[in-house]
Protein backbone atom coordinates (compact mmCIF):
# COMPACT_ATOMS: atom_id res chain seq x y z
CA UNK A 1 0.00 0.00 0.00
CA UNK A 2 1.05 3.27 -1.06
CA UNK A 3 0.45 6.54 1.06
CA UNK A 4 0.98 10.17 -0.24
CA UNK A 5 1.24 13.22 1.64
CA UNK A 6 0.78 15.70 0.12
CA UNK A 7 0.97 19.59 0.91
CA UNK A 8 0.89 22.77 -0.21
CA UNK A 9 2.05 24.41 3.05
CA UNK A 10 4.10 21.56 4.16
CA UNK A 11 3.98 20.09 8.15
CA UNK A 12 6.91 20.36 10.50
CA UNK A 13 9.89 17.67 9.06
CA UNK A 14 9.33 16.49 12.80
CA UNK A 15 5.47 15.35 12.09
CA UNK A 16 6.75 14.02 8.47
CA UNK A 17 8.92 11.60 10.38
CA UNK A 18 6.25 10.57 12.83
CA UNK A 19 3.99 10.02 9.96
CA UNK A 20 6.48 8.13 8.38
CA UNK A 21 7.05 6.20 11.21
CA UNK A 22 3.31 4.66 11.41
CA UNK A 23 3.31 4.02 7.65
CA UNK A 24 6.44 2.19 7.90
CA UNK A 25 5.63 0.28 11.04
CA UNK A 26 2.41 -1.22 9.36
CA UNK A 27 4.20 -2.15 5.99
CA UNK A 28 3.45 0.30 3.68
CA UNK A 29 5.27 3.06 1.88
CA UNK A 30 5.64 6.78 1.99
CA UNK A 31 5.87 8.73 -0.77
CA UNK A 32 6.08 13.48 0.00
CA UNK A 33 4.40 16.01 -2.46
CA UNK A 34 5.10 19.18 -0.76
CA UNK A 35 4.58 22.25 -1.97
CA UNK A 36 3.66 21.83 -5.17
CA UNK A 37 2.69 25.11 -7.32
CA UNK A 38 0.35 23.30 -9.89
CA UNK A 39 -2.04 21.06 -10.12
CA UNK A 40 -0.45 18.78 -12.37
CA UNK A 41 1.65 17.73 -9.98
CA UNK A 42 -1.23 16.63 -7.74
CA UNK A 43 -3.04 14.69 -9.87
CA UNK A 44 0.54 12.95 -10.99
CA UNK A 45 1.43 12.12 -7.42
CA UNK A 46 -2.07 10.46 -7.15
CA UNK A 47 -1.85 8.29 -9.72
CA UNK A 48 -0.81 5.05 -7.97
CA UNK A 49 -1.31 6.13 -4.01
CA UNK A 50 -4.09 4.08 -1.73
CA UNK A 51 -4.53 6.90 0.64
CA UNK A 52 -3.93 10.49 1.45
CA UNK A 53 -2.84 13.10 3.85
CA UNK A 54 -3.58 16.41 2.85
CA UNK A 55 -4.52 19.94 4.95
CA UNK A 56 -6.48 22.63 2.68
CA UNK A 57 -5.36 21.24 -0.40
CA UNK A 58 -8.05 20.74 -2.65
CA UNK A 59 -9.49 17.15 -3.51
CA UNK A 60 -11.78 17.22 -6.44
CA UNK A 61 -13.76 15.67 -8.35
CA UNK A 62 -10.44 15.70 -11.37
CA UNK A 63 -8.03 14.61 -8.37
CA UNK A 64 -10.49 11.18 -7.50
CA UNK A 65 -10.34 10.77 -11.50
CA UNK A 66 -7.29 10.58 -11.24
CA UNK A 67 -6.37 8.96 -8.29
CA UNK A 68 -7.78 4.99 -9.30
CA UNK A 69 -6.28 3.27 -6.54
CA UNK A 70 -7.79 5.47 -4.02
CA UNK A 71 -9.75 4.03 -0.99
CA UNK A 72 -9.33 7.21 1.78
CA UNK A 73 -8.23 10.71 2.37
CA UNK A 74 -7.23 12.25 5.19
CA UNK A 75 -7.59 15.73 6.18
CA UNK A 76 -5.20 16.27 8.60
CA UNK A 77 -7.26 19.56 10.63
CA UNK A 78 -10.48 20.18 11.10
CA UNK A 79 -12.59 21.65 8.12
CA UNK A 80 -13.05 19.80 5.23
CA UNK A 81 -14.45 22.19 3.03
CA UNK A 82 -11.62 21.40 0.54
CA UNK A 83 -12.58 17.97 -0.61
CA UNK A 84 -15.50 17.39 -2.49
CA UNK A 85 -16.98 14.86 -0.75
CA UNK A 86 -19.56 13.98 -3.02
CA UNK A 87 -17.27 12.91 -5.48
CA UNK A 88 -14.84 11.06 -3.03
CA UNK A 89 -18.47 9.00 -2.38
CA UNK A 90 -19.05 8.40 -6.43
CA UNK A 91 -15.87 7.26 -6.34
CA UNK A 92 -16.23 4.93 -3.31
CA UNK A 93 -12.99 6.93 -1.64
CA UNK A 94 -13.33 7.32 2.37
CA UNK A 95 -12.69 10.87 3.55
CA UNK A 96 -12.15 11.38 6.87
CA UNK A 97 -10.80 14.31 9.28
CA UNK A 98 -8.65 14.62 12.61
CA UNK A 99 -10.90 16.66 14.53
CA UNK A 100 -9.40 18.25 18.08
CA UNK A 101 -5.74 17.83 16.76
CA UNK A 102 -4.78 20.97 15.99
CA UNK A 103 -7.28 23.19 17.81
CA UNK A 104 -5.86 24.54 20.83
CA UNK A 105 -2.33 26.16 17.83
CA UNK A 106 -5.25 27.83 16.62
CA UNK A 107 -7.07 28.90 19.95
CA UNK A 108 -3.97 30.21 20.73
CA UNK A 109 -3.32 32.38 17.40
CA UNK A 110 -6.73 33.78 18.01
CA UNK A 111 -5.91 35.01 21.66
CA UNK A 112 -3.07 36.40 20.14
CA UNK A 113 -5.15 38.68 17.22
CA UNK A 114 -6.92 39.62 20.23
CA UNK A 115 -3.59 41.16 22.40
CA UNK A 116 -2.38 42.68 18.70
CA UNK A 117 -5.84 44.38 18.15
CA UNK A 118 -6.68 45.51 21.66
CA UNK A 119 -2.81 46.87 21.98
CA UNK A 120 -3.11 48.81 18.51
CA UNK A 121 -1.22 46.55 16.02
CA UNK A 122 1.98 47.26 18.92
CA UNK A 123 2.29 50.36 17.46
CA UNK A 124 3.19 52.10 20.30
CA UNK A 125 0.41 54.08 21.50
CA UNK A 126 -2.15 53.61 24.25
CA UNK A 127 -4.47 50.17 24.09
CA UNK A 128 -6.71 48.26 25.77
CA UNK A 129 -6.70 44.98 27.36
CA UNK A 130 -8.85 42.02 27.38
CA UNK A 131 -9.71 41.72 30.75
CA UNK A 132 -13.08 42.35 31.78
CA UNK A 133 -13.96 42.73 28.20
CA UNK A 134 -16.98 40.36 26.82
CA UNK A 135 -15.52 37.46 23.89
CA UNK A 136 -18.22 35.99 22.08
CA UNK A 137 -17.38 32.91 20.44
CA UNK A 138 -19.07 31.73 17.14
CA UNK A 139 -19.55 28.40 17.33
CA UNK A 140 -18.13 25.76 20.33
CA UNK A 141 -16.81 23.18 18.77
CA UNK A 142 -12.66 21.94 19.58
CA UNK A 143 -11.63 25.49 18.71
CA UNK A 144 -13.84 27.57 20.29
CA UNK A 145 -13.53 25.57 23.53
CA UNK A 146 -9.78 26.18 23.54
CA UNK A 147 -10.63 29.83 23.29
CA UNK A 148 -12.54 29.74 25.78
CA UNK A 149 -10.32 28.10 28.18
CA UNK A 150 -7.54 30.84 27.48
CA UNK A 151 -9.87 33.70 27.10
CA UNK A 152 -10.69 32.91 31.04
CA UNK A 153 -6.82 33.13 32.16
CA UNK A 154 -7.31 36.73 30.69
CA UNK A 155 -10.70 37.65 32.88
CA UNK A 156 -12.20 37.72 30.19
CA UNK A 157 -15.95 37.65 29.71
CA UNK A 158 -16.96 34.99 27.73
CA UNK A 159 -20.28 34.04 25.69
CA UNK A 160 -20.87 31.41 22.68
CA UNK A 161 -23.29 30.66 20.54
CA UNK A 162 -24.14 27.62 18.56
CA UNK A 163 -26.42 26.34 16.50
CA UNK A 164 -25.75 22.57 17.33
CA UNK A 165 -24.44 22.70 20.76
CA UNK A 166 -26.70 22.22 23.79
CA UNK A 167 -26.80 25.51 25.87
CA UNK A 168 -26.13 22.62 29.30
CA UNK A 169 -22.83 21.54 27.47
CA UNK A 170 -21.80 25.71 26.97
CA UNK A 171 -22.45 26.74 30.55
CA UNK A 172 -20.96 24.01 32.29
CA UNK A 173 -17.32 25.16 31.23
CA UNK A 174 -18.73 28.48 32.88
CA UNK A 175 -19.02 30.27 29.39
CA UNK A 176 -22.54 31.83 29.22
CA UNK A 177 -24.13 30.54 26.22
CA UNK A 178 -26.33 33.53 23.89
CA UNK A 179 -29.60 32.46 22.73
CA UNK A 180 -28.95 33.63 19.26
CA UNK A 181 -26.37 34.25 16.77
CA UNK A 182 -27.78 38.34 16.94
CA UNK A 183 -27.36 38.27 20.91
CA UNK A 184 -24.30 36.59 20.60
CA UNK A 185 -22.80 39.91 18.37
CA UNK A 186 -24.82 42.52 20.31
CA UNK A 187 -23.01 41.64 23.58
CA UNK A 188 -19.57 41.10 22.63
CA UNK A 189 -16.91 43.58 22.28
CA UNK A 190 -14.59 41.34 20.39
CA UNK A 191 -16.19 38.07 18.53
CA UNK A 192 -13.95 35.23 17.20
CA UNK A 193 -15.11 32.82 14.32
CA UNK A 194 -14.92 29.01 14.48
CA UNK A 195 -17.32 28.27 11.97
CA UNK A 196 -17.02 25.92 9.26
CA UNK A 197 -17.48 27.21 5.73
CA UNK A 198 -20.64 25.32 4.60
CA UNK A 199 -23.12 26.29 2.30
CA UNK A 200 -25.42 28.14 5.19
CA UNK A 201 -22.50 29.83 6.66
CA UNK A 202 -21.27 31.12 3.23
CA UNK A 203 -20.80 35.06 3.40
CA UNK A 204 -23.46 34.89 6.49
CA UNK A 205 -21.19 37.31 8.77
CA UNK A 206 -22.87 40.39 7.05
CA UNK A 207 -23.16 44.08 7.68
CA UNK A 208 -26.73 43.91 9.93
CA UNK A 209 -24.60 41.20 11.97
CA UNK A 210 -21.49 42.96 12.64
CA UNK A 211 -23.53 45.71 13.44
CA UNK A 212 -24.86 44.93 15.91
CA UNK A 213 -21.54 45.08 18.08
CA UNK A 214 -20.76 47.59 20.56
CA UNK A 215 -18.26 50.25 19.58
CA UNK A 216 -14.78 49.57 19.87
CA UNK A 217 -15.81 46.46 18.22
CA UNK A 218 -12.93 43.34 17.16
CA UNK A 219 -14.08 40.83 14.79
CA UNK A 220 -11.27 37.94 14.57
CA UNK A 221 -11.31 35.36 11.73
CA UNK A 222 -9.28 32.07 12.69
CA UNK A 223 -11.69 30.21 10.80
CA UNK A 224 -12.23 30.74 6.76
CA UNK A 225 -12.79 33.55 4.85
CA UNK A 226 -15.93 32.31 2.75
CA UNK A 227 -18.00 32.72 5.85
CA UNK A 228 -17.47 36.71 5.80
CA UNK A 229 -19.53 38.92 3.38
CA UNK A 230 -16.66 41.08 2.03
CA UNK A 231 -18.30 43.30 0.38
CA UNK A 232 -20.49 44.11 3.34
CA UNK A 233 -17.45 44.23 5.84
CA UNK A 234 -15.45 46.61 3.79
CA UNK A 235 -19.10 48.23 4.08
CA UNK A 236 -19.37 48.08 7.28
CA UNK A 237 -15.83 49.34 7.96
CA UNK A 238 -16.53 52.84 6.07
CA UNK A 239 -19.10 52.99 7.67
CA UNK A 240 -17.89 52.38 11.76
CA UNK A 241 -14.39 53.74 11.99
CA UNK A 242 -13.99 52.51 15.22
CA UNK A 243 -14.48 48.78 13.84
CA UNK A 244 -11.26 46.38 13.51
CA UNK A 245 -10.72 43.37 11.47
CA UNK A 246 -8.01 40.71 12.34
CA UNK A 247 -8.21 37.74 10.63
CA UNK A 248 -6.04 34.35 9.45
CA UNK A 249 -7.50 34.20 5.93
CA UNK A 250 -6.18 36.72 3.56
CA UNK A 251 -9.05 38.10 2.06
CA UNK A 252 -9.88 38.14 -1.48
CA UNK A 253 -10.00 42.24 -1.30
CA UNK A 254 -6.62 42.15 0.95
CA UNK A 255 -5.65 45.48 -1.33
CA UNK A 256 -8.37 47.59 -0.52
CA UNK A 257 -8.98 46.35 3.44
CA UNK A 258 -4.97 47.59 3.49
CA UNK A 259 -5.59 50.68 1.36
CA UNK A 260 -8.54 51.79 3.34
CA UNK A 261 -8.26 50.55 6.95
CA UNK A 262 -4.52 51.25 7.75
CA UNK A 263 -4.77 50.28 11.55
CA UNK A 264 -7.64 48.64 11.60
CA UNK A 265 -7.52 45.74 9.40
CA UNK A 266 -4.27 42.93 9.54
CA UNK A 267 -4.09 39.97 8.03
CA UNK A 268 -1.07 37.13 8.17
CA UNK A 269 0.23 36.23 4.56
CA UNK A 270 -0.81 33.00 4.78
CA UNK A 271 -2.72 30.64 6.88
CA UNK A 272 -1.16 30.13 10.36
CA UNK A 273 -3.69 28.99 12.90
CA UNK A 274 -2.26 25.39 12.70
CA UNK A 275 1.29 26.19 12.02
CA UNK A 276 2.75 24.52 14.56
CA UNK A 277 5.21 22.17 15.31
CA UNK A 278 2.44 20.12 17.57
CA UNK A 279 -0.20 20.33 15.58
CA UNK A 280 1.16 19.24 12.86
CA UNK A 281 2.63 16.07 14.83
CA UNK A 282 -1.13 16.00 16.48
CA UNK A 283 -3.38 15.80 13.13
CA UNK A 284 -0.30 14.45 11.01
CA UNK A 285 0.05 11.58 13.21
CA UNK A 286 -3.46 11.19 13.72
CA UNK A 287 -4.64 10.86 10.35
CA UNK A 288 -1.39 7.99 9.76
CA UNK A 289 -2.85 6.01 12.76
CA UNK A 290 -6.29 6.71 10.78
CA UNK A 291 -5.24 5.23 7.47
CA UNK A 292 -3.53 2.17 9.00
CA UNK A 293 -6.67 1.35 11.44
CA UNK A 294 -8.85 1.68 8.01
CA UNK A 295 -6.70 0.09 5.69
CA UNK A 296 -6.12 -2.77 7.97
CA UNK A 297 -9.50 -3.23 9.94
CA UNK A 298 -11.87 -1.25 7.93
CA UNK A 299 -12.09 1.31 11.11
CA UNK A 300 -14.06 4.02 10.26
CA UNK A 301 -14.33 6.65 12.62
CA UNK A 302 -13.82 9.86 11.75
CA UNK A 303 -15.48 9.39 8.17
CA UNK A 304 -16.98 12.48 7.09
CA UNK A 305 -18.63 11.11 3.71
CA UNK A 306 -21.55 9.04 2.82
C1 LIG B 1 -8.32 23.30 9.93
O1 LIG B 1 -9.40 23.31 9.34
O2 LIG B 1 -7.89 22.28 10.48
C2 LIG B 1 -7.52 24.57 10.07
O3 LIG B 1 -8.13 25.61 9.36
C3 LIG B 1 -6.07 24.42 9.69
O4 LIG B 1 -5.88 24.28 8.32
P1 LIG B 1 -4.42 24.04 7.67
O5 LIG B 1 -4.04 22.63 7.92
O6 LIG B 1 -4.59 24.37 6.23
O7 LIG B 1 -3.46 24.99 8.32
Amino acid sequence: MKVLIATDKPFAKVAVDGIRKEIEAAGYELVLLEKYTEKQQLLDAVKDVNAIIIRSDIIDAEVFDAAKELKIVVRAGAGYDNVDLDAATAHGVCVMNTPGQNSNAVAELALGMMVYAVRNFYNGTSGSELMGKKLGIHAYGNVGRNVARIAKGFGMEIFAFDAFCPKEVIEKDGVKAADSVEELYSTSDIVSLHIPATAETKESINYELLNKMPKGAILVNTARKEVINETELIKLMQDRVDFKYVTDIMPAADAKFNENFAGRYFSTPKKMGAQTAEANINAGIAAAVQIVGFLNDGCEKFRVNK
